[in-house]
């Protein structure tokens, strides 16, 4: 029993009978976490065996610890080697070649194509080879700037089976963003499309390229995907169209030897100061965990279709569209479009039409499918759907009742998976077919995911509470450093609690060991789940002419799950105009992305600061979050005045 007593929600029968899963029930699942915590070699080093095809086969499981981390990277299945893509496709060819494995759903519905295992081998082969004769080389870094077509996951792949590190960057990215990846990570080779299609709209993602790439010398080459057929701009001896690349490649059959440790990909993530770092996760731990995860999380059977509507510029992308579902032989879709588009039943029409029967989306959507009326879902055939999955930030308890009740019809289990880019796959969720679910509880850990709630001393908190969500072990699909700064890495996930893996998230444990995440505790934003620091939106937005100074903080958003609330102090003598709002978020578009825009924007006298000038952020937060009443003790403000103006000029939605 949980500490409310009656909200717990049962299995579904159907989700529980019929299940190959290892775990089915919540003795199952403390038997493996239990073994994984007491002995994570033997556990970890028996499920990477049985689920990665070895070149050479590990003997050892966890080299170092969380103590020893400054002096360097943790390490599993240290003395293993193996091919990542010879696992996600060779390993499948005889007993599923004609199995399809990536489903791709274009914009307009009913557009696409299916690729077997057998025809996405033959793809990423020649893509490797496409890459080669490009020059790419082991260690190597290649940006991968597309939108949702499977010659995304064929780029990934395709580096993977050279030993080359990919890093994805998320198609809605600016030009600057993408310049300041391509240049952190050192890359020679950026692969692009002409154009990204999305909800009947284009997206001039070449031509983003080119301009980030104006005057980069280090980029020899960039890769074009032919999407649309627009015009682009083109650079002789640079640019390569990848039809023509792939029509001359030599296939790549014979796939490079890695070491378990080599980097497979950088992904960039923001956090709460400075630029976005860029997460390094290697070759067998990540895909051990992600292959495990995905197979049991989601209760995997050999005929499911599986659609994860995620982005692959994202870690959901890369864990459970690509790498995790290829691992396990699973039919993985696509989906290039917008979950409105051409209306609002777009998913559950797509879910009809391809038979989906576990399906995983973001509460941010969900919310907004709610608001249109349960008519756009109950249009369409849903008695497939099994499993129902969510990511990327709290659902509240009346989205995960609609995702239930109407998506679901009460038939479904639903998955509330907390993870993040860091951790590389799932940590705390239900097991589909073993755990009682609980509107807006995660749950409980993964085997091999050991968590602390620390209090407000720092000492981890016993039995049921609230408090700083750690990890206290490695697992294997965590991230192994920041690219290029491991003093980064450490500095940002353990100098709060030495020995422990801090989330930056907070979270509430019942009496049954059920776990809420709350959300973050730092000075990062979740913004319909995309990830901003508010240290990168300052930074912009003191860029406009007008704008002396600028405060950021997160408010509670009905849709998006939280709003950007900018507070804005003028330069002496600035006229901000009428559009200062609408100024800001060009600026905002410009410089990170269009994901990243300012929802309420309020011009105040000075921001409230101590007097040693640090800024006083639970006052701003206070006053977006619509509660001015609570701000607390204000007596170490160097001006108190200016909280009464901001109090007094606050704006709401
Ligand atoms: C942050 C990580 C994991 C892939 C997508 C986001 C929040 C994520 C949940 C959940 C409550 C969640 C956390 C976390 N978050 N999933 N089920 N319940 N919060 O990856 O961009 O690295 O963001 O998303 O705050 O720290 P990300």
């Amino acid at each position: 029993m949980t500490e409310a007593g009656n909200d717990l929600v049962a299995v579904p029968e159907r989700v529980r009978t019929g299940s190959p899963n290892p775990i089915t029930s919540l003795d199952a699942w403390r038997e493996a976490w239990i073994a994984a915590k007491d002995d994570p070699d033997a556990f970890w080093l028996r499920e990477a065996k049985a689920r990665l095809h070895w070149r050479r086969e590990p003997s050892e499981g966890l080299r170092g610890g969380f103590h020893e981390i400054a002096d360097g990277p943790i390490a599993f299945f240290a003395d293993g080697e193996l091919n990542v893509s010879e696992s996600c496709l060779d390993q499948h060819l005889a007993p599923r070649g004609d199995k399809v494995a990536i489903l791709w759903e274009a914009d307009e519905p009913g557009e696409g194509r299916s690729l077997t295992y057998r025809a996405l081998h033959q793809e990423v082969c020649r893509a490797a080879g496409a890459l080669r004769s490009l020059g790419v080389q082991k260690g190597e870094r290649v940006i991968i700037y597309m939108g949702m077509v499977p010659e995304a996951a064929i780029a990934m792949l395709a580096c993977a089976r050279l030993g080359a590190v990919h890093s994805v960057v998320f198609g809605g990215f600016s030009a600057e963003a993408l310049r300041d990846r391509v240049r952190d990570c050192g890359a020679e080779v950026v692969i692009t499309q002409d154009e990204g299609l999305r909800g009947g709209r284009t997206i001039p993602l070449k031509a983003t390229c080119d301009e980030a790439l104006l005057g980069e010398q280090g980029v020899r080459h960039v890769l074009c995907f032919q999407r649309t057929g627009a015009h682009v701009g083109w650079t002789a001896g640079r640019d390569v169209w990848w039809h023509e690349a792939m029509s001359e490649a030599t296939p790549v059959e014979d796939a490079v030897v890695c070491a378990a440790e080599d980097p497979l990909f950088i992904l960039y993530t923001s956090g709460s100061t400075g630029r976005p770092k860029g997460l390094c996760h290697t070759q067998a731990g990540y895909l051990t965990w992600t292959s495990w995860t995905h197979q049991t999380v989601f209760d995997l059977r050999e005929d499911d279709v599986y659609a994860c509507v995620a982005d692959v510029g994202w870690i959901t992308g890369h864990s459970y569209i690509v790498y995790g579902p290829l691992c396990n032989g699973a039919t993985t879709l696509m989906f290039e479009s917008t979950p409105s588009y051409p209306d609002a039943g777009r998913y559950w029409e797509l879910c009809a039409r391809h038979g989906v029967t576990i399906f995983y989306t973001a509460p941010t959507a969900i919310r907004a499918l709610a608001a249109q009326g349960d008519a756009f879902v109950q249009a369409h055939d849903r008695s497939r759907l099994r499993v129902l999955g969510t990511v990327g930030e709290p659902i509240n308890p009346e989205a995960w009742q609609w995702y239930f009740d109407v998506v679901g019809e009460g038939r479904c289990t639903i998955v509330d998976t907390w993870w993040q880019t860091e951790t590389g796959g799932i940590c705390i969720t239900p097991i589909a077919p073993a755990t009682p679910t609980r509107p807006g509880w995660a749950t409980l850990p993964n085997p091999g995911i050991v968590p602390a709630l620390m209090d407000e001393h720092g000492r981890p908190i016993v039995g049921p509470g609230e408090g700083r969500l750690c990890l206290s072990q490695p697992w294997p699909g965590m991230a192994r450093t920041v690219w290029g700064d491991h003093e980064r890495y450490v500095a940002t996930y353990f100098a709060t609690f030495p020995g422990y893996y801090f989330t930056g998230d907070g979270c509430r444990r019942d009496g049954a060991g059920y776990h809420l995440v709350t959300g973050r505790v730092d000075d990062v934003l979740n913004v319909a789940g995309h990830r901003i620091g508010t240290a990168e939106f300052e930074a912009v937005i003191v860029t406009v002419e007008a704008i002396a100074e600028a405060g950021v903080v997160g408010f509670p958003h009905p849709v998006k799950g939280q709003g950007v609330y900018a507070y804005v102090v003028l330069q002496p003598g600035a006229e901000p105009g009428p559009d200062l709002q609408a100024l800001v978020n060009n600026v905002c578009r410009a410089q990170i992305g269009a994901h990243a825009k300012v929802d309420l924007l309020q011009i105040v006298p000075g921001l409230p600061k101590t007097r040693s000038g640090k800024v006083m952020r639970r006052i701003l937060r206070k006053v977006a979050e619509g509660q001015p009443e609570a701000l607390g003790d204000v007596s170490t403000l160097a001006d108190p005045s200016v909280v009464e103006a901001i109090v007094a000029g606050a704006k709401s939605l």
